[in-house]
């Protein structure tokens, strides 16, 4: 750790620091005051219909429309209860560095962290409302996110992982839930639940990749294992989001077929459908990983990890970008220049 010693934050890093910190501190969301909390729940849909697990596959011919609708409602509902626990991981264990004083002697490092809780605890609050106010009751978590904290991030070291496994939980959700509601079709409250929150994720997101940037060279042994468990991680978040049993449950779907879950999960996790979706929320990330060498196209070892996850396409498709950049495209994927309003 004498590196960190040394360490001395680049003038990009500054800038970036200096603009997160004044737009947390302009705007930051409000529990009461942001969303139309009076809008009736009655045959809303929560996120479009072109995004619903089985949509593009035989299943969706077989349920009903009702049906349909219900698991817009409970798949939104199973990510909202997602965050909400990983929100509460996240807010308590940044606290806990912050306390530690590992990060100490970067000050607009610690004043952003301040930020970043503040912010996750109130996220984390506005989920829970709108579970509440959408009557959706907790889910079973299937990442084991608990561990994400306790079992990678030793106090004594320097936090680069932590903020790592971060990002690519946070990204992945923006990005799926970007998604999810890009359409003027759903409720407005599920609408203004993900954009509101999309404003200040984006912020959090652009600071854990630049975080990840400046102080790479300070923990020698991140970059193997960022090779090693990004793709598993990745594709494990991808499934997730369509096989969760009790999103099914809870539907009832009247039809038998729905009854053999194995089946099912096999459809809905293979669907040309998904498939599509799936590449656009993974292209940027990919661009990250190839450009930090977390995604090594010239190391065979490495690449047959993004094979064997089913990255193969995602990975030639950013290889494909950086052939074509030029050296205009500054500041590539940004998500802070996102507007979806
Ligand atoms: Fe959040
Ligand atoms: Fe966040």
């Amino acid at each position: 750790m004498d590196d960190l010693k040394k360490k001395k934050i680049s003038p990009k890093f500054s800038l970036l620091l200096e603009k997160l910190n004044k737009a947390s501190e302009k705007k930051q969301m409000s529990l009461l005051l942001d969303h139309p909390w009076d809008e009736p729940i009655e045959g809303v849909w929560l996120k479009k219909r072109e995004n619903i697990a089985i949509y593009g596959t035989r299943y969706y011919d077989m349920a009903s429309e009702e049906e349909r609708r219900l698991l817009s409602v409970y798949e939104t509902g199973a990510w909202w209860y997602t965050f909400i626990v990983f929100e509460n991981l996240v807010s308590e264990y940044y606290m806990k560095i912050i306390n530690h004083g590992t990060l100490k002697k970067f000050p607009d490092v610690v004043t952003y962290m301040h930020h970043f809780c503040k912010e996750e605890i109130v996220h984390a609050m506005v989920f829970r409302k709108a579970m509440t106010h959408f009557k959706i009751t907790p889910f079973p978590i299937a990442l084991n996110l608990r561990e994400i904290y306790s079992h990678n991030a030793a106090m004594s070291e320097f936090p680069l992982k932590a903020v790592y496994l971060t990002i690519l939980i946070e990204w992945l959700a923006e990005n799926n839930a970007m998604e999810d509601c890009n359409d003027k079709g759903i409720s407005v409250l599920s609408r203004a639940i993900a954009v509101e929150h999309h404003k200040e994720e984006a912020r959090h997101i652009e600071w854990g990749k630049n975080m990840i940037r400046e102080f790479i060279d300070i923990v020698p042994e991140f970059i193997k294992e960022a090779q090693e468990i990004t793709a598993p991680m990745i594709r494990s978040m991808l499934d997730m989001a369509v096989s969760s049993l009790v999103v099914y449950a809870r539907v009832g779907f009247e039809n038998r077929a729905f009854r053999d879950y194995n089946q099912l999960i096999t459809t809905v996790v293979n669907s040309e459908n998904r498939k599509k979706i799936n590449a656009v929320i993974i292209a940027p990330m990919m661009r990250y990983f190839v450009e930090l060498g977390i995604c090594d196209p010239e190391n065979a070892e490495n690449m047959k990890i993004w094979k064997e996850n089913g990255f193969e396409e995602d990975v030639k498709e950013a290889v494909e970008y950086f052939k074509r950049k030029t050296d205009k495209d500054l500041d590539i994927d940004n998500v802070m220049n996102k507007n979806y309003n």
